[in-house]
C-alpha cells in the first residue's frame, strides 16, 4: 500500500546507490538516488511524503549530520541509514537521537524493503494527522472549497477570475463532487454577491410546476394560479440563478430558456410583459453534455450556449491527495458540531482513506468523517465491499473467516441487533451463532436501534 511512497536514497558508492535503487523500485517505490547529502537536502522539505534511506560514511556531510539537518525543519520525516560493520556503535547512538532504523551492509534486500515499508506507512500517518491539525485551522478561517491538488488550484484560479465578469457558466461533474459549491462561489465572489442565489433543481419538478417556478405567472394565468408569482428567473435578477441538473430540464422548457439566455428578459405567464433581468446562469450537470451519446434530449444549441465556460470538477479518486485534508476538515467540523474530540487515525482508517474508490465523492467522504467522529468508523469500513475481504495476500481459511464475520455484522445491523431475526437469516443454531459472534468479538449491542431488545427477541 506504500508503493508508490517516495524514498531519496543517498550513497557516495556509485555502485550500491545503482543497486538499491533498482531494489526499492522493485518493492514499488519511487526513489530519487543522489550521490552526497547535501544534493538530497536542497530537494528535502517539511511535508516530503515519504523517506529517507541514506549510507553513514560519505565524504562531506555524512549520514548523521544529514539527519541533524532534517531534524531542524521535520523531526517526522523517517530516515534510515545504512552502515558497515565497523560503525554499529555509531548508529546505536543515532538510533537513540531518533533516526528510524540502521540496517547493517552488506544487508538482504527484505530486510531493508521491511523497513522503508513501515517507516513509510509511519510517515503517512504522520501527515493525516498534521492535515487533520491543519484543517482545524481551516475550519476557523471558513475556506469554502478545500483542495491543495493541482485540478482544485487551478479551479479557485479559474473561479477567482470569472466569478465578476457576467459570463454564465456550466459546471460538470459526478454527485457530490461540490458543483453547488463552485457555483455559490461563483456568486459569493462577484458583484452579485448581495442579490439572491437562487437554485432551482430541474429533475425535481414537472415540467409545469418548473415554467411557472422559472417564469413567475400572474393570477389566472393557469387553473390555480390564485396569486401573483414572481418568477426565479426575476428573482435572480442582479444576483444568480443555480440551474441544477439542468440534463433533466424538459424540452419545451430548454426552448424558452434559450430565449432567456440570449434576450435577457421574461414574460411571466399569462402576460405580454417581457421584463428585462441582470441575469447570471450557473447550470450544473452530472454527464457530460457535449458527447452526443450522453446528452440525451438535452438541446445542442442550449449547451453550446451554457458552454461559453465549463468548469468540470474531477471526482475525488483523480485527486487522491485532497482526501487528507477534505477529511481533517469533515472531521473538525463534525467535531465541532457534536461536541466530540477528533479521534486519531488508525491504520484501518487510513487504509480505508487510500484505498476506498469514493463513488460518492466529497459527500461520502464528509460522511464517513462524520461515523469517525463519532466512533463508528469501524462499521463504515466494515461494508462488505469496502473491506478488503478479497486481500489475495491473506491465507484462504483467514479470508473466509472474515467474510464470515463480515456477514454476521451485516445481518445484525439490517435487523438493528434482533437476535431472533439475525440467526433466522442465517440459518444457523442459536448456540453456534453466540460461539461466533465470540470468536469474532463481535458485540451485539453495537448493532441494536430503538426496537433491537435482546431480552424480547431471545
Ligand atoms: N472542495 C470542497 N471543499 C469543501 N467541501 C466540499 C468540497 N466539495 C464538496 N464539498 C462538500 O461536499 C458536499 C457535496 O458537495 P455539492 O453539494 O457541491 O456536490 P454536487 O456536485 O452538487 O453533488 P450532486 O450532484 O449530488 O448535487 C457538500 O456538503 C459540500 O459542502
Ligand atoms: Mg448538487
Amino acid at each position: 500500500m506504500n508503493e508508490s511512497s517516495p524514498v531519496f536514497l543517498i550513497d557516495d558508492d556509485k555502485d550500491l546507490l545503482k543497486a538499491t535503487k533498482q531494489t526499492l523500485e522493485l518493492a514499488g517505490f519511487a526513489v530519487s538516488a543522489f550521490p552526497t547529502a547535501a544534493d538530497a537536502l536542497s530537494a528535502l522539505h517539511a511535508s516530503f511524503a515519504g523517506v529517507v534511506v541514506s549510507d553513514i560514511r560519505m565524504p562531506q556531510m555524512d549520514g548523521q549530520r544529514l539527519f541533524a539537518h532534517i531534524k531542524t525543519f521535520d523531526a517526522d520525516l523517517p530516515v534510515i541509514l545504512m552502515t558497515g560493520h565497523g560503525d554499529i556503535p555509531m548508529a546505536v547512538q543515532a538510533i537513540q537521537n531518533g533516526v528510524y532504523d540502521f540496517i547493517a551492509k552488506p544487508f538482504a534486500t527484505d530486510r531493508l524493503v521491511q523497513s522503508v515499508r513501515r517507516a513509510a506507512e509511519k510517515r503517512r500517518l504522520v501527515l493525516e494527522n498534521r492535515a487533520l491539525r491543519q484543517a482545524a485551522e481551516q475550519v476557523q478561517g471558513d475556506l469554502p472549497l478545500i483542495g491543495q491538488t493541482p485540478a482544485i488550484e487551478r479551479l479557485r484560479h479559474t473561479l477567482r477570475q470569472i466569478a465578476d465578469t457576467d459570463v454564465d457558466v456550466l459546471v460538470t461533474g459526478e454527485t457530490g463532487s461540490g458543483k453547488e459549491v463552485v457555483a455559490s462561489l461563483l456568486h459569493r465572489w462577484s458583484r452579485r454577491a448581495k442579490g439572491n442565489f437562487v437554485a432551482l433543481n430541474c429533475g425535481a419538478l414537472p415540467e409545469t410546476v418548473i415554467e411557472s417556478e422559472l417564469f413567475g405567472h400572474e393570477p389566472g394565468a393557469f387553473t390555480g394560479a390564485q396569486k401573483k408569482r414572481v418568477g426565479r428567473i426575476e428573482h435572480s435578477s442582479s444576483g444568480t440563478l443555480f440551474l441544477d441538473e439542468i440534463e433533466s430540464m424538459p424540452p419545451a422548457i430548454q426552448v424558452q430558456m434559450l430565449r432567456v439566455l440570449e434576450m435577457r428578459e421574461v414574460t411571466p405567464l399569462g402576460t405580454n410583459e417581457v421584463r428585462p433581468v441582470d441575469l447570471r446562469v450557473v447550470a450544473a450537470a452530472k454527464v457530460d453534455l457535449g458527447d452526443p451519446g450522453q446528452r440525451g434530449d438535452f438541446r445542442e444549441d442550449l449547451y453550446y450556449r451554457l458552454n461559453v465556460v465549463t468548469l468540470s470538477i474531477p471526482p475525488l479518486r483523480e485527486r487522491r491527495d485532497d482526501i487528507p485534508l477534505l477529511f481533517g476538515y469533515f472531521a473538525e467540523r463534525a467535531a465541532n458540531r457534536f461536541k466530540r474530540e477528533v479521534p486519531a487515525i488508525s491504520v484501518a482508517v487510513s487504509r480505508h482513506l487510500q484505498q476506498h474508490d469514493w463513488p460518492g465523492n466529497v459527500r461520502e467522504l464528509s460522511h464517513f468523517a462524520e461515523r469517525f467522529v463519532l466512533g463508528l468508523e469501524m462499521a463504515a469500513t466494515s461494508k462488505p465491499n469496502e473491506m478488503p475481504m478479497t486481500d489475495a495476500r491473506l491465507p484462504l481459511p483467514a479470508r473466509v473467516e472474515r467474510y464470515e464475520a463480515e456477514l454476521i455484522r451485516e445481518t445484525l445491523s439490517q435487523n438493528n441487533g434482533d437476535v431472533r431475526r439475525t440467526i433466522e437469516a442465517l440459518g444457523i443454531p442459536r448456540k453456534t451463532f453466540y460461539d461466533k459472534l465470540q470468536r469474532h468479538g463481535i458485540v451485539r449491542g453495537d448493532f441494536a436501534g430503538f426496537d433491537g431488545d435482546e431480552r424480547r427477541s431471545s
